[in-house]
Formats: structure tokens, C-alpha cells, sequence
């Protein structure tokens, strides 16, 4: 294998056991091109001066003036080693809170004694209120190291947002493609003010996913979306930081929603490399929720019984499904727009996470998100619809007695509450709504304002 000298460290590898090709990180890929599997970054661990403690990444926050220990990615760089110093790029990412959460365990009858079992890992602080700069933190700084000038992305929304705030920090330009009508508009409005030329396809993601690909290819500009490798290794520091909120203990679960289900696929990597290097005893399990009316993991994993496999996926499960999809013309409903997503590129990933966490799927419907997306609000630090597919889905693998009442959870919110703000106020208005909070109505009278106060 050839290495450069940027890359001794890191190098890129076809994740298909039969392939396992091996490529130079200062490569533009995105899928491998003997097979077309998907690609990993992978470290020659033995050459990382990785610390002998997890808990020695924690000093560095204290050092505010070093961008690079502040940065809530890069204070963990030794475990994402893949290019110097230099081509680091942050713009304050990752600054979030594990918040213990007793009013929300309650919601989905988890115990609150003792330290408290239910977490919440609130990626909204992020620069531009979603995890999403976890990822563009180390995807950027590949860009920057193999001088691209101009990138691109699909998007439901919180991709284009981080892209377009990175990219313009950057001096790259930024084209987005989203589905017309399929993205909220808080992250609609970000894109724009930040920039992005956003091509609204009349599609849904995965067209658009389609789409970017073709484009990239054609136009070389660089990809963005989380079949970029790199992008995923940015993604892992947020399982970093939840260990690092519970005292660099191991929680028994970390919940996820499940979309183009790059997230899911970074937390498995992120287990498997820290359990391997010794920085962790064991591995979380993990469970993904899919939004019913945007169920592929589900639908294949819990139906069609679709395994990892030791990376011998069967593909014929997947292209069979993938047809009758298209044979129906379905495309993807749901109201947490961000996973309203049929089929999702890191498929394979994220099996390979399920296998690594032995993890569990679910899928929950709408209405349960909106509900849990209200307590979550009521009691939290509140998060977009997607988000709260996370405790919609705990609720049901409590009632399932999958998720013991004792155990500890840590749930991931993704998204920042002022993404989607017309799905909350359209919940709070409809009487129907279970925890709805309508605004009230009154005269321009102190006597009738006073009345109505409870
Ligand atoms: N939560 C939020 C708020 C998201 O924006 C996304 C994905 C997910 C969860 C799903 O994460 O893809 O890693 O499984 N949003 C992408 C986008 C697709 O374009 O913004 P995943």
C-alpha cells in the first residue's frame, strides 16, 4: 500500500471482506472503485501516540485558546488521525451537554434513582444547531487537504446547513440539493443565508442522493454527504463525549435516530476502535429508530432478517427490496423530514454497527415523535422531529422489556428545536394533540388578560 507522507497514520479500506482494497487518504473517492462498496478510514494504530486514558482527552477543553483543543471533534484527534494539523478545519463544533434527564425517563418509565439511568446528548449547540458539524469538522479538513475548491451535498435539511456555514469559513464554493417541499425551513433558510447555491430537485433524498453523486463525478466537485469516509470519523466524538459526560464510563445503550444512517455507522466504528486499543472494556448496545413511514433498516432487518454477515451482506435482499420500491413508486412520508429516507447509502455500515453493538431496530410513528418531541420540549432542551424518534423508540423497548428500567441510556438529539418550527406550533395548536400547549387568544383588556392567566 502506498502511504504519503500526510497519511502514514490512515489509510482508506473497501469495506467488503472479499475487496479490502486499501487507498491513500490523500485520495478523493467515496466508494471503492474495483467494486463500488463503500470505503473506511482505517489507522495503523501502532503508529498513533493514542493516550492511555480516555479521560486525558478532557484537559484539553480547559485550553480555550487552541482552536483545535477546543473543538469538541479535534480534542479527541489522536482517535481521527488522518491528517496533519495544518488542513484541520473547526469552527467550534461539539461544544454540547450530556444532560441527565429525569422527567423524560419518566415518560418512557425508566427508573430515577440512584445516578439517574436516562441521558440526553444535545447535538443542537452545534454551530449550526445540528451533529451534522461533527462531521463536516473532519470531512472539511480532508477537502482542505486534497485542495478542493468546490463541494456539494444532498440534503434533508441539516447536511446543506453545515456544509454551506463550513464551506463559505472556507472560501469553497457550495451548491446543495435538496427535495422541493421535503426540507424544514429552518434549515432551508440556513443554507441560503450561508450562501449555498440550493438546487431544489423535484424529488425526494434519495433522488437528490442520486443526483450529487452523478454531479460530483461529472463536475469534480467535492461530496460531502456521509459516503465521504471522513466525514464519519468526526461523527464518532459524539459517543466520545457521551462517554466523557458519564465520567468516561460505558453506558448499556446509546439510541440514535436512523436516516441515511451514517451516525449509527460512526458509533459502531467508534466502539470497535476504542475497545480495540484498549481505551474501553465494552462495547454499548445500540438501537436505531426509523420513523414508520421511512422504515428500510427495519423493514430489512427485523423482516427480511438482513445481517452483517461477516461483511457478506446479501446483496439480492437488498436490490429485491430496492426494486419493489421502485416497482410501487414509493417514496418516503414522514413528518421527521430529516429521515424521510428509503434507502439509505451506509446501509451495509450500519449493519456492521448492529452486529458490532448488538444492536436493535424500530421504527415509530409519526404522532409518537411528535409526542415525544413535545416532552423532550417540556422537559428538556427541546430538538427537531427526528431527534425525538430517539425516546419514541426507548419508549417502545421499555414496554418490549428490551431496555431494562435500571439500565443506562443515552439518547442522541440531533437537531435543534428551531429547525422545524412549524411542525411544533401546527402540534401545540390541535386540540387533539396529546401534550398540546396552544396559544391563547385575548382582547387588548387588562381585566381578560388577567382571566385567562392560570
Ligand atoms: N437527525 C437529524 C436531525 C438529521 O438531520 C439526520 C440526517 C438524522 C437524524 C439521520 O442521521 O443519516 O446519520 O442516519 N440528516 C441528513 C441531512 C440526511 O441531509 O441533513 P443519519
Amino acid at each position: 500500500m502506498p502511504l504519503s507522507k500526510h497519511t502514514d497514520t490512515a489509510f482508506q479500506k473497501c469495506i467488503h471482506p472479499d475487496c479490502g482494497r486499501e487507498f491513500d487518504c490523500s485520495q478523493v473517492l467515496f466508494k471503492c472503485p474495483a467494486c463500488g462498496e463503500l470505503l473506511d478510514t482505517q489507522y495503523n494504530w501502532d503508529r498513533i501516540e493514542v493516550p492511555d486514558k480516555l479521560s486525558r482527552f478532557a484537559k484539553r477543553w480547559a485550553d480555550r485558546d487552541k482552536p483545535l483543543d477546543f473543538s469538541g471533534v479535534w480534542r479527541f484527534r489522536e482517535l481521527l488521525n488522518f491528517c496533519e494539523d495544518k488542513y484541520k478545519v473547526t469552527i467550534g463544533e461539539g461544544q454540547t451537554i450530556l444532560q441527565r434527564n429525569d422527567s423524560v425517563a419518566k415518560y418512557v418509565d425508566m427508573s430515577t434513582s440512584g445516578g439517574g439511568c436516562l441521558y440526553l446528548q444535545y447535538e443542537g449547540l452545534n454551530p449550526s444547531g445540528s451533529f451534522k458539524d461533527n462531521g463536516m469538522a473532519a470531512a472539511f479538513s480532508h477537502a482542505e487537504m486534497v485542495g478542493a475548491k468546490s463541494c456539494a451535498c444532498a440534503s434533508t435539511g441539516n447536511t446543506s446547513a453545515s456544509v454551506a456555514l463550513y464551506a463559505h469559513s472556507r472560501g469553497v464554493k457550495c451548491t446543495v440539493f435538496v427535495g422541493s417541499g421535503r426540507i424544514a425551513f429552518g434549515k432551508l433558510s440556513q443554507g441560503i443565508e450561508y450562501g449555498a447555491q440550493t438546487i431544489q430537485i423535484l424529488g425526494d433524498f434519495d433522488d437528490c442522493m442520486r443526483q450529487v453523486q452523478d454531479v460530483c463525478t461529472r463536475l469534480g466537485l467535492y461530496l460531502l454527504n456521509s459516503l465521504n469516509p471522513f466525514r464519519l470519523e468526526g461523527q464518532k466524538t459524539i459517543m466520545y463525549r457521551i462517554l466523557e459526560g458519564l465520567g468516561w464510563e460505558v453506558p448499556d445503550w446509546i439510541i440514535v435516530p436512523g436516516g441515511n444512517l451514517g451516525n449509527s455507522s460512526a458509533f459502531g466504528k467508534a466502539f470497535c476502535e476504542l475497545k480495540a486499543i484498549g481505551l474501553i472494556e465494552r462495547i454499548p448496545r445500540m438501537a436505531i429508530i426509523n420513523a414508520t413511514g421511512a422504515d428500510t433498516l427495519t423493514d430489512l432487518v427485523n423482516n427480511k432478517k438482513l445481517l452483517w454477515n461477516d461483511g457478506h451482506v446479501e446483496q439480492a435482499v437488498i436490490d429485491d427490496y430496492y426494486a419493489a420500491l421502485t416497482a410501487r413508486n414509493f417514496s418516503p412520508h414522514t413528518c421527521a423530514s430529516a429521515i424521510e429516507i428509503s434507502r439509505p447509502v451506509n446501509l451495509k455500515k450500519c449493519l456492521r454497527a448492529v452486529d458490532i453493538c448488538d444492536g436493535v431496530v424500530r421504527a415509530v410513528t409519526d404522532e409518537e415523535i411528535c409526542d415525544a418531541k413535545a416532552i423532550i420540549g417540556k422537559y428538556g432542551l427541546g430538538c427537531e422531529p427526528a431527534s425525538a424518534a430517539t425516546i419514541a423508540g426507548l419508549k417502545h423497548l421499555r414496554a418490549e422489556g428490551i431496555v431494562g428500567a435500571d439500565e443506562r441510556v443515552a439518547c442522541v438529539l440531533t437537531g435543534h428545536p428551531l429547525k422545524d418550527p412549524n411542525l411544533t406550533v401546527n402540534y401545540h395548536k390541535e386540540k387533539r394533540s396529546q401534550f398540546s400547549n396552544p396559544p391563547v387568544e385575548a382582547p387588548n383588556d387588562l381585566d381578560e388578560i388577567i382571566k385567562l392567566i392560570k
